[in-house]
């Protein structure tokens, strides 16, 4: 049964929205380069992952306010993320969001660079913080640049390969969907966290949550692409099998990955009961995450 997103989410979203506007604008960039990380980071996306940021700061007592650089950052990660994964030299995709994807409007050699710029204004960004003590601001960064190093890393697994090939596939692919999507995922969450100075209790729930629906988010994404159509999602399916990657639907089935999305989902639901109502939008997020179809 198919269950929409938190009804908040419209609202939180628009403000995320209007904070990206805010601040890609850097005077020292050549017109196409803006055009173009505008490109990759607007549009149709879900923006899911600058709203963890703003949801977990509120689910542990914070003003979400504090979160919005973090929140921004990580979206810039993120869409670096998928500009360089669309790439002929990975994953080769053409379309995105609905549209074409950067290196096919822009060029890729724009579309590399724009790649790169996102990731040096996330870490810019971030500087923008408002902390309390200087402990805080030394955490955001060690956060967002190792979920960063292991996004890199699970895209290296993922597309070259280089694990231990020796292992047994569910535990490679578990590592890959970790790090390539997992590790972001957990740190959006825990940047909300600790932008709001939670104490270690809450910090742990928050870690378990960003975990489990992180490794889930991969999963579902992976059976997306066995049972959705382009015309839906905006983004090719089918590719997967195509291009020989290590999925959940091809290690497990698609009703052995469906059953491990769901089991995560109650994980993460768990990690969150003892946060109490304040953490009721993220648990309504989390249901709608398990069986989104795009
Ligand atoms: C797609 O992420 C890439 C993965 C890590 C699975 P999203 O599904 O969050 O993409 P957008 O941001 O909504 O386009
Ligand atoms: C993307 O995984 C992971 C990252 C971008 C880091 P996929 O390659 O499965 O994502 P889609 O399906 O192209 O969005
Ligand atoms: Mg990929
Ligand atoms: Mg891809
Ligand atoms: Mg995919």
């Amino acid at each position: 049964m198919p269950i929409d997103p938190p009804a908040r989410f419209g609202e939180i979203i628009a403000e995320i929205d209007r904070a990206i506007e805010d601040r890609l604008n850097e005077p020292s960039f050549p017109q196409l380069l803006t055009d173009s990380i505008r490109h990759a980071a607007l549009g149709a996306g879900k923006r899911l992952r600058p709203a963890l940021t703003l949801l977990t700061c509120e689910a542990v007592g914070g003003d979400r306010s504090r979160a919005i650089s973090p929140a921004i950052a990580v979206e810039l990660i993120h869409a670096f993320s998928l500009v360089h994964d669309d790439l002929p030299a990975l994953d080769n995709d053409e379309l995105r969001r609905g549209e074409p994807t950067v290196h096919v409007r822009f060029g890729e050699a724009t579309a590399i660079l724009a790649g790169d710029a996102m990731m040096s204004m996330a870490f810019g960004l971030l500087a923008e913080t408002p902390c309390e003590h200087p402990g805080m601001a030394t955490a955001l960064v060690q956060e967002l640049a190792q979920a960063t190093n292991r996004m890199i890393a699970g895209q290296v697994l993922d597309t070259v390969g280089g694990g231990d090939e020796n292992a047994d596939p569910l535990a490679q692919v578990r590592l890959i969907h970790e790090q390539k999507t997992g590790a972001l995922l957990r740190a959006s969450c825990r940047m909300g966290a600790i932008a709001a100075d939670a104490d270690d209790a809450a910090l742990d729930a928050i870690t378990t949550f960003g975990e489990s629906i992180g490794l889930m988010f991969q999963i579902v994404d992976d059976l997306i692409d066995v049972e959705q159509h382009e015309s839906h999602t905006g983004k090719k399916t089918g590719k997967d099998h195509e291009a020989g990657k290590l999925t959940y639907p091809s290690v497990l089935g698609v009703q052995g990955a469906r059953d491990e999305a769901n089991r995560l989902r109650d994980e993460a639901a768990g990690a969150l009961s003892h946060l109490g109502e304040r953490s009721r939008t993220l648990q309504e997020l989390t249901a709608y995450l398990a069986c989104r179809t795009k």
